[in-house]
């Protein structure tokens, strides 16, 4: 069984990657650590040689997902038990800069994975005067067939499921973390967001504050999920993937089947469930303010 235990790397194809560089570097405050021939830069949020990779390309889209495996792992041995499950996988050595030897596979929609033990750590820190997260946190999919997809993560990378909202959406995590992954059903295959972690709940306004003077509204929240009871914000990178900004993500505690408790659960112990909507803070939360306001008018005739 292969012990993923952590999301380390997003690689992003971009089309116009000056601008995306410009964006991650200068507002969500990632650095650039290096880049190959003018076209692919490697960003790190402050420890990892890169948390996000962005090339140049025709097209925008997520095309890699780069996860550490435990280091109790034999990279070479997890390729030998894929071949026997049918699963073809390829070993790679110094195929990109900061990792020597990654092993590269396909998820059911096409995604390449990494799978590696090492990357380097050039620790550039974390900046200060940018939005500056503390970490990748996790990658929303839209699959086009999300329980292949799901058997996929949790089969083959020994993903566990946490929450399910409706048959909309499962959250899957291989560490602590309410989720690593959600995958979602869309009809089509998308990433529907990246998440970033923030320090602490004044964290976001801070953020919004910062995103406000560089011209880049909120699309959405800040509010706190049901489905890890995250604080989430979201809004739009220079072309249109949905970024999302969290804090107070649910921590699991998989050998107990709960997770820690929080002042916020409704329930205690909060397990692992399936959820109506996706808010905690509104009854109704697709329905638009005016809505209200036309309630109370019709109300009050
Ligand atoms: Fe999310």
């Amino acid at each position: 069984m292969i012990k993923t235990v952590k999301l380390t790397y997003a690689s992003l194809n971009c089309r116009n990657v000056r601008k995306m560089v410009d964006y991650y570097e200068n507002v969500i405050g990632l650095t650039v650590v290096e880049s190959t021939n003018g076209d692919t830069f490697y960003l790190s949020t402050g420890l990892e040689h890169h948390n996000l990779v962005l090339t140049s390309s025709e097209n925008s889209e997520l095309s890699t997902i780069g996860f550490h495996v435990s280091a109790d792992e034999n990279l070479v041995e997890i390729q030998k038990n894929l071949k026997a499950q049918g699963i073809q996988s390829e070993l790679k050595h110094d195929f990109q800069p900061g990792v020597h030897e990654l092993l590269e596979l396909e998820d059911p929609d096409g995604y390449k994975v990494h799978l590696l033990q090492k990357i380097d750590m050039p620790a550039p820190g974390f900046k200060k005067n940018s939005i500056c997260p503390q970490k990748l946190g996790h990658i929303a999919l839209g699959s086009l067939n999300p329980e292949l997809a799901t058997e996929f993560y949790m089969k083959v990378l020994n993903f566990k499921h946490t929450d399910r909202i409706g048959e909309r959406a499962i959250f899957l995590t291989c560490n602590s973390d309410h989720h690593v992954l959600n995958i979602s059903k869309f009809g089509h295959k998308m990433m529907h967001h990246i998440a970033f972690e923030l320090k602490d709940s004044s964290h976001h306004t801070l953020s919004a504050d910062f995103l406000s003077q560089n011209g880049k509204a909120l699309s959405w929240g800040p509010f706190r999920h049901t489905a890890g009871h995250n604080l989430a914000s979201y809004h739009h990178d220079p072309e249109l993937n949905v970024i999302e900004l969290f804090t107070d993500m649910d921590q699991f505690i998989a050998d107990l089947n709960y997770f820690d408790p929080r002042p916020w659960h409704a329930e205690l112990p909060m397990r692992p469930k399936v959820w109506e909507n996706n808010c905690t803070w509104y009854d109704n939360f697709e329905k638009n303010i005016t809505d209200y306001v036309l309630d109370k008018v019709q109300l009050t005739k």
